[in-house]
């Protein structure tokens, strides 16, 4: 597995033909966002997922064709490759593997961490939560909310799966679900990545890289715009 970051300005001015490398699909589905961060978001995580397949894995653009499950997971069509992404403020991140994977990042806000737990989370993950010191509970709180978005992802159910019918066991970065066929079990590993963020990758394997792989927004860019 790999893993992948970028940040974004977002008054970097981004040429127009970057959204030709995009797919039809997404290109048509961004000019319906009226919030041009948005509107970025979405373009820089498909070409994020371009860059790195070309660059780590050989494979170009142009054999690149993405398809979308009945719960909006992506995959790459005829390819033994699965990828996911996810965007929060202004980070974009990937995860490519040979296996399922689900990654999920959030921006740390001052939320009411205690009523969503009790409200959407198992009982186990409210109580676990509420068991640290004061000061460390919104971490822990993030920390569940991304293992349990990135299990969801990494499956692939996405929110048709009920949040407070599986719970994340955070004490040994394992999952532990009831949802999922064969009792399977699946592994997190968080990367800190930027202290205001919290990132948290999940696998059917328990091997994950030492940290991610860091692209700039430029380099992003500069890849497909001298490229193409
Ligand atoms: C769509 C969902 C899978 C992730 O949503 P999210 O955390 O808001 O968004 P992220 O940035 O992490 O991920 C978005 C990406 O996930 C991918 N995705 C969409 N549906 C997916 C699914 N069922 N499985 C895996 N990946 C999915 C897409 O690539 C999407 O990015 P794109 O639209 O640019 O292609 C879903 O879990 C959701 O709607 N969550 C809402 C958040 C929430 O209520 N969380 C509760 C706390 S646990």
């Amino acid at each position: 597995m790999k893993v992948f970051a970028v940040p974004v300005d977002f008054n970097t001015p981004f040429p127009r033909e970057l959204f030709d490398i995009i797919s039809p699909e997404r290109r048509n589905r961004l000019s319906e966002f009226r919030r041009k961060e948005d509107k970025i978001r979405g373009l820089l995580s498909e070409l994020l997922v371009r860059l790195v397949l070309d660059l780590y894995y050989g494979i170009h653009s142009h054999q690149i064709h993405i398809i979308i499950n009945g719960f909006g997971k992506p995959f790459l069509k005829n390819l033994p490759l699965h990828f996911n992404v996810s965007h929060s403020g202004k980070w974009i991140v990937a995860a490519v593997d040979d296996q399922s994977v689900g990654i999920d990042i959030e921006k740390i806000e001052p939320i009411d961490y205690q009523k969503i737990s009790r409200s959407f989370f198992s009982n186990e993950e409210y109580t676990f939560i509420m068991d640290q010191q004061k000061q460390d509970q919104l971490m822990s709180f993030y920390s569940i909310w991304t293992g349990k978005e990135s299990y969801l992802k990494a499956t692939g159910q996405g929110l048709s799966v009920s949040l407070n019918s599986f719970s994340v066991c955070n004490d040994s970065g394992k999952i532990i679900s009831n949802v999922s066929p064969g009792n399977e079990e699946w592994h997190l590993q968080s990367y800190n990545i930027s202290p205001e963020y919290h990132l948290t990758v999940c696998s059917p394997s328990a091997v994950f890289p030492d940290k991610p792989v860091l692209f700039t927004l430029e380099e992003v860019i500069g890849h497909f715009v001298c490229k193409s």
